[in-house]
Parts: C-alpha cells; sequence; structure tokens
C-alpha cells in the first residue's frame, strides 16, 4: 500500500491505496471527496496536479482530458492513474483556488471564496423533468432537492404519490450530497460486512436504494436529488431525467 495525500475543498486528506487501484477510487472507498465524473477519462472531473511521488497513467484515456503540455506538467487523471510510490495531490479546483486567492490577497486583506449555488430556477427544472419522467412511466412520486448544506431547496408530491415517500425522497437526496455517490451504490458496498450492514442502517437519514444522486458541479458537491415513490428502478430513471437536466443546464 502507499500513502496518498490528497489536497481537495480546502482540505487535506491522508490515506492508503493498493499499487493497482487508482487514488481516486481508493478515496471513494474511504468516503474522501476526490472529485469524481465519468471514471473512465475523458470529463477530466478528477484532474490532479502531482506535487510529489512516481505514478503511471493510461496515457490513452488521459489524452481524452489532458493536452501534452498538462501531462509533461505532472497534471494526471485520479482514475485513469495508479501509485508507484506515495503520492502528494492536488485537486484542479484547489490548485486553481490557490492562484487565485494568492492574486486576491495581493490587492486586497479579505480572502475570499468562490462558490457555486444551485439556483431556484434549475431545482425546479429538475423538479419538472422528474414529475414528466414518473408521467411518462405511470408513476406518482415525490421528489426533492437539496443543497449543498442539505437544505430543502424545492419538494414535490404529484398527486395520489405516497404520503411516506415524501421523506424517503428527501432523505435520499441528503444521503447521496452527505456521500457524494448515488444511494443505489449502497448495498453492493456494504452486503458483505454484517457490522457495516447492521449497523450504519441505523445511521439517521441514510438510505441503501436507488432513486437518490449527487448534483455535482466542477467536481463540487452542489447538493443532491432524490426521488421515491415507484419501485427502486424506476426511481433511479426519474432521478437520472433529473440528473441529465441539471448537467445540461449547467453546462450552458
Ligand atoms: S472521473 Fe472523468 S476523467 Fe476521471
Amino acid at each position: 500500500m502507499y500513502k496518498v495525500t490528497l489536497r481537495a475543498r480546502g482540505k487535506q486528506f491522508d490515506y492508503n491505496s493498493a499499487p493497482d487501484q487508482s487514488p481516486l477510487d481508493a478515496a471513494r472507498n474511504e468516503f474522501i471527496p476526490f472529485p469524481v465524473g465519468c471514471r473512465r477519462g475523458g470529463c477530466g472531473m478528477c484532474k490532479v496536479k502531482v506535487l510529489n511521488g512516481d505514478y503511471e497513467q493510461d496515457l490513452v484515456r488521459s489524452k481524452e482530458a489532458l493536452s501534452d503540455e498538462e501531462l509533461e506538467n505532472s497534471f494526471a487523471l485520479g482514475c485513469c492513474m495508479t501509485p508507484k510510490s506515495d503520492l502528494d495531490l492536488i485537486s484542479i479546483e484547489d490548485y486553481e483556488n490557490s492562484f487565485q486567492k494568492a492574486d486576491i490577497e495581493s490587492v486586497e486583506t479579505r480572502v475570499l471564496y468562490p462558490k457555486y449555488a444551485l439556483t431556484q430556477s434549475i431545482a425546479l427544472r429538475i423538479l419538472e423533468t422528474i414529475t414528466n419522467k414518473a408521467e411518462e412511466l405511470g408513476i406518482k412520486v415525490n421528489a426533492a432537492v437539496i443543497d449543498d448544506g442539505a437544505n430543502l431547496k424545492a419538494f414535490i408530491r404529484m398527486d395520489e404519490a405516497p404520503l411516506l415517500s415524501g421523506t424517503i425522497a428527501q432523505n435520499k437526496a441528503y444521503t447521496s450530497a452527505a456521500f457524494g455517490r448515488p444511494t443505489h451504490e449502497w448495498y453492493s458496498m456494504i452486503k458483505d460486512d454484517p457490522a457495516l450492514l447492521t449497523g450504519i442502517v441505523h445511521t439517521d437519514r441514510l438510505v441503501v436504494f436507488g432513486g437518490g444522486f449527487p448534483l455535482i458541479f466542477k467536481g463540487i458537491i452542489v447538493g443532491g436529488i432524490g426521488v421515491s415513490g415507484g419501485t427502486s428502478d424506476q426511481d433511479v430513471q426519474c432521478a437520472l431525467a433529473g440528473l441529465k437536466i441539471f448537467e445540461e443546464t449547467c453546462q450552458k
């Protein structure tokens, strides 16, 4: 095992990564918020600057998101690299912010932090898309959008949607934003660990079945969405429709 130090979201995280494991996968297994997107190379959301250490990278996939100049200057994709020694990494967001902060401090004495916020119009568009998808599937759902502080941003209970699932929808959104991963990934992660399986499900507001997705913009979690009222698969389909409109809206 190699030691990895990751600076991301203004914090430092220390963890271990096996030689055949990407630092991104190792981090996410420990619930460390390594910025993540496609996990296949191409989106560039997991881009890091390697400050120290040796590594190997899948150049074919890395070249989809990194320029030759970046590759020469120790930039890498967290999902397409494996450690060959202890590593010291900084996310591209923190790397760029460190320069912005230096520029700002040189002219002002205040320290400013950029923050992405989920707007009302995006939240409402997500809900509208989710309910349209539910109509298409012939089901009635509750849908919730929460912000990065786990505050309820928007919520809808379609006519005749199950009352109880209103809370479940909000908890799915909360779980997704709090851990940065979809709720349907939870069960496969904990099913082979009896202590975790019987213990962690008692965590307040944790939901371990499908229908919740984090909302991630430029590698930063800005909120979460949760859908409940259909089968797990139907809830996932509705939530994915909401996620798609979020991603399309943010790219404009
Ligand atoms: S997560 Fe998309 S390139 Fe690594």
